[in-house]
Formats: structure tokens, C-alpha cells, sequence
């Protein structure tokens, strides 16, 4: 099992050119299935996620070719199964995107329960309500779903998701894209990563409007054609660099990308004093010098409210800073599971239901730690970057899964982290 061993620091200097978004191009690469032409798709992060995105899209049939310069050319002009086996589905919750596509193009869908990151229970209720209301039959055995299109095929209806649904909003959009009629999807999700999406599906010929905003249509279309597109840049990595800069004190510049999808994370770095400034080159991180930085409260909410990918090492950074900070977890009932590893590096962080009361200026000191999740691991990083002596960071898989280069990038700004091999 591979470890990261993560050494104080000093200041982070330097720039950080932001990869495409993981979150973006898991649901791109699923709705490729919808056309039985190819499509091409640049700035594609090298992730374990994005290969069991391959992976999956091969066992069906399709065809992949991973070009230069991240660009992935996928043709799914052949659907061999409309089933996507267990083995594959375990690795990664996100697999689940496939089955609004499957289903449209082929009218049935057999995917087995998805898994990922232990961060809740993180049910798939609101996908199935949702092809349900298309006019989906859903049998749900032992340890698969299956989803089966009506005869003549799906039909347009309004659905409002009880919570917006990144996942659910993304798949069911892709389900309507060939429906019969128009679907509109209430209360839907209204994360960057669904505009791409549906710019994505429109470019392939699909009729979506309203993305980025809660109310989505879709009218359905007979046939989607191929298309290109760049994937847009990853806002959670951008956050942690934010983060990682902040935290450590130093000076970073991020290259690549939008600072209107970190709105959130800006508000409350320059509230707690960090400098975050746009400039012609990128976006500005200045925690350097002799400032004072205070304690900030925080509540995570569905976007444009501070993400939940964010909460975790926002975390760190609030162990380091004067007074008494309180965060709020709303998205993810469990997604407080770093706190016991930060508390182990020294920390005094006291927790209660979903709210975590961070007690800050505290010196933290190397430790061994779990990574509990992708983003958890990624504030245990952070959190070694200013603890005293050694942090080794243990399952750092889940880190892997979703930061491209992460120790490469780290290491170009002056960070002490180190891989090995057990
Ligand atoms: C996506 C992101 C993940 C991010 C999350 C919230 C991807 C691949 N992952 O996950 O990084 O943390 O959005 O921004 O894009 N829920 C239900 N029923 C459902 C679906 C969801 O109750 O059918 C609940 C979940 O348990 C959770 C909340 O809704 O409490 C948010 O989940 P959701 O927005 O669906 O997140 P994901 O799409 O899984």
C-alpha cells in the first residue's frame, strides 16, 4: 500500500496550472453513449476515476483512444451490453451516471449498486424518482438496479428533486435528452459541472436550456450526434491550492481557472484576512507576511453556497488560525470523518452532529493518519504541511482518485511531500 510522507513546509510559492475537472468529466464521458458517433474531450485529468470511467465505457462496447495533451476520443458507435458489471460499478460511485444515458440510447439499463467514497449513505433515490417519472420500470434485486424504458421509449415530464441532486440532476438530464416531449427538472443542482454537461449534450444536438439555474428543460431529440469539447477547469483543486497556499502562509498563483466557481472559498479566505486578488494572469493567493488571521464560520450548501469538497481542508487551514471557528456540514451526513485524524495531529476540533467547533492557533504535530476520502486526505496534506516533524498519510488511494499530479504539483511550489511504496 502506497503512503505519502508530508514534512513542514515553510511557505508555498509558486504557480499551479488547474487540471480539468474531475467532477465534470465523469458525467461527459458517460454521456458519450448517447451517440453512436465519436466523441472528442479535452483537458481530461489522468485520474483512477477517469480510468474506471474507460473502463466502464469499454465494457459496453465502446472505443477509447487516450490522445496527447489529454484529449480523449470516445466512440460508442457499438453498444454491445447495456450492463455494467459489479467489479467495475464497487470502484467508483459516479459510475451510476451511465444509466440515464444507457437507458436513452438503449432503452434499458442494468448497473449494480454504486460505490465510492464513504462519505454518508449517499442514496440513489432521486435518480430513480426521476427516470421513474420518465416512464421507466425500475427493479431493484439483490444487488443491482435495473431501469426499462417504456415501449416507444421514454416520455418528458416535470420532476422536482426533493434535494438538488448533482448526480441525480446530471443523470436524469441525460435520460431526457431523447425522450418523447419535454422534461423539466425542478429544484435541480446548479453546479458548474452541470452548465458543462448540458453544453456538452447541446453541442451533440441535445435542446437544454436553464442549466446553472434551478429549473432545467430539456426537449427531447430523435438523434444526438458526436462533439468536441473542453472539460472546465477543476474548482475543488483550485480550492485546495487555495488552501494549500493559505494555510502554509505562502504566495500562489492558479492559472486555469474560472473564479466565479470559487466564489465561496475567496468570501471566506479574505475574511479570515488571506489576500485573493484576480489578476491578468490568474488568480492571486497571498497569505504571506505578518498578518493576523482569524477564526471565520462556515456552512456547506449546494452551489453557489461553499462546497462540501471544500469543508475538509478549509478545516486544516481554520486549525491554524486565532480564535474559535464553527462549520457546518449540511450536504453529506458524514462527512466530519477527518476530524478525528486532525484531533490526533493536535488539534482541538469538537464536534457535535453535523457541526465541528475548531478551536484554532493550535501547533499540529506530525502523526500517522487515514485518508477517510478523496478530500479529507487532501486536508491531511495540508494539515503535514505546517505540523511539526513527519505526517504519514495512510489509503491514499482515495486521494489518487481525484487530484492529477498531486504530488508533482505539490512538490513545484515547495511542498515536502513524498511517495512511497510499503
Ligand atoms: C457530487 C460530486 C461530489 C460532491 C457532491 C456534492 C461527482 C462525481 N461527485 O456527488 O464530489 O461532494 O456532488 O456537491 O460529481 N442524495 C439523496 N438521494 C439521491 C442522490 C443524492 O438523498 O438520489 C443526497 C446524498 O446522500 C447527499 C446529497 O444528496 O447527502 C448530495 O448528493 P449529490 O449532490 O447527489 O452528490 P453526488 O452527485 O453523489
Amino acid at each position: 500500500m502506497a503512503k505519502f510522507l508530508v514534512q513542514k513546509s515553510g511557505p508555498l510559492n509558486g504557480e499551479v496550472v488547474i487540471s480539468g475537472a474531475k467532477n465534470a468529466v465523469l458525467p461527459l464521458m458517460a454521456a458519450t453513449i448517447l451517440s453512436d458517433e465519436e466523441c472528442r474531450i479535452s483537458d481530461v485529468p489522468q485520474l483512477r476515476d477517469v480510468d474506471v470511467m474507460k473502463d466502464i465505457l469499454k465494457s459496453l462496447g465502446g472505443e477509447i483512444k487516450a490522445e496527447n495533451d489529454g484529449v480523449l476520443a470516445v466512440n460508442m458507435k457499438k453498444i454491445e451490453k447495456c450492463e455494467a458489471d459489479y467489479d467495475l460499478v464497487s470502484r467508483m460511485r459516479a459510475s451510476f451516471l451511465i444509466m440515464g444515458s444507457l437507458l436513452g440510447r438503449c432503452g434499458r439499463a442494468k448497473v449494480y449498486m454504486p460505490g465510492g467514497c464513504t462519505i454518508g449513505a449517499r442514496p440513489i433515490d432521486l435518480h430513480l424518482k426521476g427516470f421513474e417519472a420518465l416512464g421507466a420500470e425500475i427493479i431493484v434485486k439483490d444487488n443491482f438496479i435495473e431501469a426499462i424504458s417504456p415501449e416507444g421509449g421514454l416520455k418528458g415530464e416535470s420532476i422536482y428533486l426533493d434535494f438538488p441532486s448533482v448526480g441525480a440532476t446530471e443523470n436524469i438530464m441525460a435520460a431526457a435528452v431523447l425522450a418523447n416531449g419535454t422534461t423539466y427538472i425542478e429544484n435541480a443542482a446548479e453546479e458548474p459541472e452541470i452548465v458543462d454537461l448540458a453544453n456538452f449534450l447541446n453541442k451533440m444536438g441535445a435542446r437544454i436550456k436553464g442549466a446553472g439555474t434551478d429549473t432545467i428543460k430539456i426537449e427531447g431529440v430523435e438523434r444526438v450526434h458526436g462533439a468536441s469539447h473542453t472539460v472546465i477547469p477543476d474548482r475543488i483543486e483550485a480550492g485546495t491550492y487555495m488552501l494549500a497556499g493559505a494555510i502554509t502562509r505562502g504566495t500562489l498563483l492558479l492559472k486555469n481557472m474560472v473564479p466565479d466557481h470559487v466564489k465561496p472559498i475567496t468570501a471566506k479566505l479574505r475574511e479570515s484576512g488571506v489576500t485573493v486578488e484576480l489578476t491578468d494572469e490568474g488568480l492571486y493567493v497571498d497569505a504571506s507576511g505578518d498578518r493576523k488571521l482569524t477564526a471565520v464560520d462556515l456552512k456547506t450548501l449546494p452551489y453557489p453556497g461553499f462546497p462540501t469538497d471544500i469543508q475538509s481542508p478549509f478545516m486544516s487551514f481554520l486549525t491554524t488560525v486565532e480564535g474559535s471557528s464553527t462549520v457546518i456540514e449540511t450536504v453529506f451526513e458524514n462527512r466530519l470523518m477527518h476530524v478525528a485524524e486532525l484531533n490526533r495531529m493536535g488539534a482541538n476540533i469538537m464536534t457535535e452532529g453535523n457541526k465541528a467547533v475548531v478551536q484554532g492557533c493550535k501547533n499540529l504535530e506530525g502523526a500517522q493518519v487515514i485518508a477517510t476520502d478523496l478530500r479529507a486526505g487532501a486536508a491531511l496534506v495540508l494539515a503535514g504541511l505546517v505540523a511539526s516533524g513527519t505526517t504519514e498519510i495512510s489509503e491514499i488511494y482515495h486521494i489518487e482518485r481525484g487530484y492529477e499530479k498531486f504530488t508533482e504539483k505539490f512538490r513545484a511550489i515547495g511542498a515536502n511531500i513524498m511517495r512511497v511504496e510499503e
